[in-house]
């Protein structure tokens, strides 16, 4: 049969990473575009109810499937890297290697801040629920959550275009990739803009003080995101057009 054969087992495995990449970013979208904006406008008790019985289940399948999606992922790369060091000269890989980076800033994201952020927020909720006191420390975790959450938004948005490009797009033998000092360009530029969103990311301001820097809303984080994998684009454009 086919699919048990070389080219259906790396099938299966890019089957399996769009299927958890899907679960991992709708979830994702969901927090950000639907559950969030809601909250804001739902009573105390309602909120905290929402908290300890639908944000659990929620997260439960955001933080594995980003697992998922990192781990069919990573086995991706490898199957479709035939001769590791050649080929990290292509269009094709230079782009997923972007990808993959800004891919793998949002999986650390998930686990090393949103969730242990939200397990405050749960935690406090649950407490308020069972008679507890409030924990005053559940308003700035869900602050330093939300804004690695916003970040990774933002980032998704480059990053799935790395994904599709790379293998439909990049890859179409239009750009040249040949001068090294170029392809290093574009490894600084790519490690600077990850590097600068997750400093941004980490740097949660105050609760209840906004910056104007701050990307604090959702469309400004489209806006964002899209101006980026713009910008990115042009330097693709620049570098090997
Ligand atoms: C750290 C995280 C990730 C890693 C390491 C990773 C890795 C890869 C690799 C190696 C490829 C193959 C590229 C090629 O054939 O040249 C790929 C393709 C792809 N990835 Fe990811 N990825 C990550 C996250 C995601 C996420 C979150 C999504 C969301 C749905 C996603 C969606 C896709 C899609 C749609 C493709 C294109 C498949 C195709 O048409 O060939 N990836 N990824």
């Amino acid at each position: 049969m086919e699919i048990f054969e070389e080219y259906g087992i790396e099938f299966l495995v890019r089957y399996g990473h769009i299927l958890s990449g899907v679960t991992w970013i709708g979830l994702l979208y969901y927090f950000n575009f639907v559950q969030t904006p809601s909250f804001a406008g739902f009573e105390a008790p309602a909120r905290n109810e929402s908290f300890a019985k639908l944000v659990p289940r929620a997260l439960w399948w955001f933080r594995w499937a980003a697992a998922a999606t990192v781990a069919f992922g990573l086995l991706l790369f490898v199957l479709g890297t035939d001769d590791a060091f050649e080929d990290m000269k292509d269009m094709r890989t230079l782009g997923i290697l972007a990808g993959m980076l800004f891919g793998l800033v949002m999986f650390m994201n998930v686990w090393m801040v949103i969730w242990p952020n939200q397990r405050i927020v749960i935690a406090n909720a649950e407490g308020v629920l069972a008679g507890r006191e409030a924990d005053p420390a559940a308003a700035a975790a869900a602050r330093r959550g939300a804004c690695a959450s916003r970040t990774n938004t933002m980032l998704s948005i480059p990053m799935l275009w790395f994904m599709v490009a790379s293998p439909h797009f990049l890859s179409s033998g239009a750009f040249d990739t040949s001068e090294g000092g170029k392809r290093a360009i574009w490894y600084v530029v790519v490690l600077a803009i990850a590097g600068i969103a997750e400093a941004i990311a980490l740097r949660a301001p105050a609760v209840g003080k906004p910056e104007a820097w701050h990307i604090d809303d959702h469309k400004r984080t489209i806006i964002a995101g899209a101006v980026l994998t713009l910008v990115l684009y042009i330097v693709v454009e620049l570098l090997f057009g």
